[in-house]
């Protein structure tokens, strides 16, 4: 008996000291206030981190770099294709471990995958908190109910949340570029995108915070914005169009360039394009998504313009500004797409002579139109050779463009030394091209005229002019 109780004794002991220091490490854990937060998808997705990074910081919670440290993981996710919601729910798995060592870490879900899959997202048991894209502000009310026990969840969507109050922190900037995001949602209806349902109804920003958000950038070193939004044409506060908003930025001061992203081609006016030619450091590079070249394909997409009309508007951004760089988005494998759909495709990307493309096959997302009335129907193998070719043409257009620019002296904007070499630095023309030259003497933010030398389909190469 005797023996028994001082083996008990021991037992209780052993667990005491075994787990004091865990039982403390996992208060203090929790008494500090930290988050990390991970970003998937577009750049308003990136924008948007920053703002909850604001709303985090405002109410003392501080940022943590390292995953492993923090005691609040945010993941602000995206559900374009089923690939990018793959990337998430496999990324979930190594959260589970990692909630089964840490006691009172919270994992939250942000963005458009809280919005599409809602309160399934819990089945796991990983996830304690999904939040949608207008929910941002309720953040800390929503992490104290959990600590309270509770799973807290918050998709309403806004018609009028802008976060335009809200100085976002520049988590995922390198100091000198950065994302300003004037309007948020969309109500085009492309049938094949979940973004209308995931992101709600487009509302614009007021432009006197978006000057200011920019005059402060400015101020602090930044030397180049991009003005974001599912739609930027849309854009419309107050009698101020997106064309106006963009020469109200762009006079801030000559040494700030301007960008945007993503401007519908049905509502590229003409008015934009005399924008961006009237004014230096409005950068001259537009992202067009074509989708399609095929006119079949682009009405059941309900893109609401032709192929025809599409390269016109090509040729009238060439005619005002020549050397303008144009990018573009291609889905491929949509719907009943046939081989004549797809070399449409092809023979358009030459004739609009992109500079860059971002390339994907068509990923079914349930709820959208092309869910619900038309069929996936293009076999996975064709998809892959069609994307194939798409890539192989763009990289072929890629190369071409660059060669032009073999030569001509280009103002880069410096971003940083390059990954390759110290003694080299990289940055961007205004036509988003990426040159790499050999030079110590400049910094991130300098601007340093670069004579061409030398390219690849992806890169520029060249010399300082003295
Ligand atoms: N499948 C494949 N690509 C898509 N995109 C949008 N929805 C889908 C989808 N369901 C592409 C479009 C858009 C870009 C942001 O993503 O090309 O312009
Ligand atoms: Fe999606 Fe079309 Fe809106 Fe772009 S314009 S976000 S592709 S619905």
């Amino acid at each position: 008996m005797q023996i028994k109780t001082k083996n008990i004794f021991q037992v209780q002991f052993i667990f005491v000291k075994v787990c004091l220091p865990t039982f403390a490490e996992d208060l203090k854990f929790m008494a500090r206030k930290s988050f990390f937060i991970e970003t998937y998808g577009c750049q308003m997705n990136f924008s948007d981190s920053e703002i909850v990074a604001s709303v985090l910081k405002d109410n003392l919670y501080e940022f943590e770099p390292d995953l492993k440290k923090a005691n609040l993981i945010l993941l602000n996710t995206c559900s374009i294709r089923d690939h990018a919601e793959q990337r998430v729910i496999n990324r979930l798995k190594h959260l589970k471990a990692l909630k089964g060592k840490n006691r009172g870490l919270i994992v939250g879900l942000l963005g458009c995958m809280a919005e599409r899959m809602k309160e399934e997202l819990f089945e796991g048991g990983v996830v304690d908190l999904v939040a949608g894209p207008d929910s941002y502000r309720e953040l800390p009310r929503l992490i104290e109910s959990i600590k309270s026990g509770n799973r807290a969840f918050n998709i309403v969507l806004s018609a009028e949340e802008t976060y335009a109050d809200i100085k976002p922190v520049r988590i995922n900037s390198n100091g000198i570029s950065a994302f300003i995001s004037i309007m948020r949602g969309c109500q085009n209806y492309c049938s094949y995108c979940v973004v209308p349902y995931t992101r709600g109804k487009e509302r614009s920003r007021q432009p006197e915070t978006i000057v200011a958000e920019a005059v402060d950038l400015f101020s602090r070193g930044f030397r180049e914005i991009t003005l974001l939004g599912q739609n930027v044409n849309s854009y419309y506060y107050n009698s101020v169009n997106f064309p106006k908003l963009m020469m109200m930025v762009a006079q801030i001061n000559p040494a700030l360039r301007v960008r945007f992203a993503t401007s519908h081609p049905k509502d590229l006016s003409d008015e934009l394009i005399q924008v961006i030619a009237s004014r230096p450091n409005i950068c001259k590079s537009i992202h067009l998504p074509l989708q399609s070249g095929s006119n079949a394909m682009l009405k059941l997409m309900n893109r609401r313009y032709t192929r025809e009309y599409y390269l016109s508007r090509v040729e009238a951004i060439y005619k005002a500004i020549p050397d303008c760089g144009i990018s573009t988005d291609i889905i491929t494998g949509f719907c009943s797409e046939t081989d004549a759909d797809h070399c449409d495709t092809l023979s358009a990307m030459q004739l609009a002579r992109f500079d860059y493309a971002f390339m994907f096959k068509y990923s079914e997302r349930a709820g959208t139109a092309a869910a619900d009335k038309l069929n996936d129907n293009v076999a996975e193998d064709i998809k892959t050779t069609r994307l194939n070719e798409i890539i192989a043409m763009q990289q072929q257009l890629s190369l071409e463009s660059n060669q032009k620019d073999m030569g001509k002296l280009m103002e880069v904007l410096v971003e940083g030394t390059s990954k390759r070499s110290k003694k080299q630095l990289t940055g961007r023309t205004s036509q988003n091209k990426v040159v790499v030259f050999n030079d110590t003497t400049h910094r991130g933010g300098d601007y340093v005229v670069v004579r061409i030398t030398d390219c690849t389909s992806a890169t520029l190469k060249g010399e300082v002019e003295e």
